[in-house]
């Protein structure tokens, strides 16, 4: 029933991704996020999906989002596709939202029933990759939609040059273990 969006964003643009990359590489980050979505529900945009090594998402229940629907006896029994966003409005177990900036948004910005309860906003303010080609794809809307509309609920966590907080949507109750899970896997990272 708990809606937690993770991401990880560069501090001054707010920066997610370059083409189909993230344009550092900082392990014990890589490693949070794979243990934030260990044996959970996790949404990914088509394209996010497509860059994931499938080791990490071998213990998830994998929803993809896509126009393109796979119907494929070869699939693996926990990869989920769906076209339909609105699939999550009532989505009765706890949902990890992993991106990228088209399904953040979606989620952030979208119908007042898909918002995430808890955001994990991780903070990168450290050199780019500046050799990567492609698109610069930035999260500005929804950093915006979680300082207007959340309440820092801890401290900053710092490790490996990534600041980490859990952000709470303002005035709705939050499912205690789901936060003490995040709070534990925060102080481990
Ligand atoms: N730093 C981080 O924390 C982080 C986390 C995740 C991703 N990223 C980065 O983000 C970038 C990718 O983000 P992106 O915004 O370009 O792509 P994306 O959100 O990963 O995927 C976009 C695709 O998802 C599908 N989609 C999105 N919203 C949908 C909706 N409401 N209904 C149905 N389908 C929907 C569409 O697939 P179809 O085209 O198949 O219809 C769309 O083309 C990459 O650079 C990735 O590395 C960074």
């Amino acid at each position: 029933m708990t809606k937690v969006a993770i991401w990880c964003r560069e501090k001054t643009e707010n920066l997610i991704g370059v083409g189909k990359e993230i344009p550092w590489n900082v392990p014990s980050d890589s490693r949070f996020f794979a243990d934030v979505i260990a044996e959970q529900n996790v949404v990914f945009g088509r394209k996010t999906f497509e860059t994931i090594p499938k080791q990490v998402l071998e213990k998830c229940e994998v929803w993809v989002l896509s126009s393109l629907q796979q119907e494929d006896e070869q699939m693996p029994k926990n990869e989920h596709w769906l076209s339909d966003i609105r699939h999550f409005k009532e989505f009765e177990e706890d949902l990890y939202i992993g991106g990228g900036a088209q399904v953040y948004d979606a989620f952030v910005n979208g119908a007042p029933k898909l918002m995430p309860d808890i955001i994990v906003d991780c903070v990168y303010s450290s050199e780019i990759n500046s050799k990567l080609e492609g698109e610069k794809i930035t999260i500005t809307p929804c950093v915006e939609t979680m300082r207007k509309k959340y309440f820092k609920i801890t401290d900053d966590f710092e490790k490996d040059g990534v600041s980490a907080a859990l952000w709470v949507k303002k005035g709705d109750f939050v499912e205690q273990s789901v936060l003490k899970r995040l709070l534990l896997l925060l102080e481990n990272r």
